[in-house]
């Protein structure tokens, strides 16, 4: 029989609800509104790889990366810089809208680190690469061939404005995601919370469950009843 190798998220207490982690070489849309979390995620994904054997890059499309490391380190007490020097982890941010450099991009830099982790944060800026919608769905489609030509295990971040029910930017992503994880967060003091809104292969929690973002230690998902 075969079996499906799994993807430890790094994220504590998230992994049980999806049979042990995310399937290996998957991609998994990562979606939420400003501020709910979705780089904090992804970062701390790749740098629990990174610390087991499993290299990741990690592609700003808007952020400085700079900046991002300083206060990720600063707050979480990640040790990017030492993983970044030890070839473990490469954070970089893409210097222009031009869609056939950013996949020659996203190869080179893969090899070059022999990346089993991939986050794109976020997919949603992918529409500055175009002018016509059509483009831009057929680039996503073509993105989808190149992540699964790359074997990565995935994080494309998506972001969706507040209070809107859309699951991802384009309408096309949630459909060639192996998996959708959505971070809420509400007004006031109601706890962040989360819900895997689709995980292929996996028999998933569908509860919306909460979480907490920690100084010193990032995302930790908490009251898990199933174990
Ligand atoms: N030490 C901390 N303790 C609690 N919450 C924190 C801490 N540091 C950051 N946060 C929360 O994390 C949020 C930022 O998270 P993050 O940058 O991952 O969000 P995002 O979803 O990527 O946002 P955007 O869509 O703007 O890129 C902050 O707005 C704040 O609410
Ligand atoms: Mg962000």
């Amino acid at each position: 029989m075969r079996t499906i190798k799994r993807v430890s998220l790094g994220i504590k207490g998230l992994d049980k609800l999806i049979e042990g982690g995310v399937p290996e070489g998957s991609t998994i849309l990562l979606t939420g509104s400003p501020g709910t979390g979705k780089t904090i995620f992804s970062i701390q994904f790749l740098v629990h790889g990174a610390m087991n054997k499993e290299n990741g890059l990690y592609i700003s499309m808007e952020e400085d990366v700079n900046r991002l490391k300083h206060y990720l380190e600063a707050t979480f007490a990640w040790p990017l810089e030492k993983l970044e020097e030890e070839k473990k982890l490469l954070l970089l941010r893409t210097e222009f809208f031009d869609y056939e450099k950013f996949k020659l991009m996203l190869e080179t830099n893969v090899e070059k680190i022999e990346a089993k982790r991939l986050v794109i944060d976020p997919i949603t800026t992918l529409s500055l690469f175009f002018e016509r919608p059509l483009d831009i769905r057929r680039s996503l489609l073509d993105l989808d061939r190149l992540l699964k030509k790359l074997g990565c295990t995935t994080l494309l971040t998506c972001e969706v404005p507040e209070g809107s029910s859309s699951i991802s930017s384009f309408g096309i992503e949630e459909f060639t995601s192996d998996g959708i994880i959505i971070l809420k967060y509400y007004v006031g003091n109601l706890p962040r919370s989360l819900v895997i809104r689709k995980m292929r292969a996996t028999e998933h929690s569908s509860d919306e469950v909460p979480f907490e973002i920690k100084r010193n230690v990032g995302i930790i998902v908490k009251n898990v009843t199933k174990s």
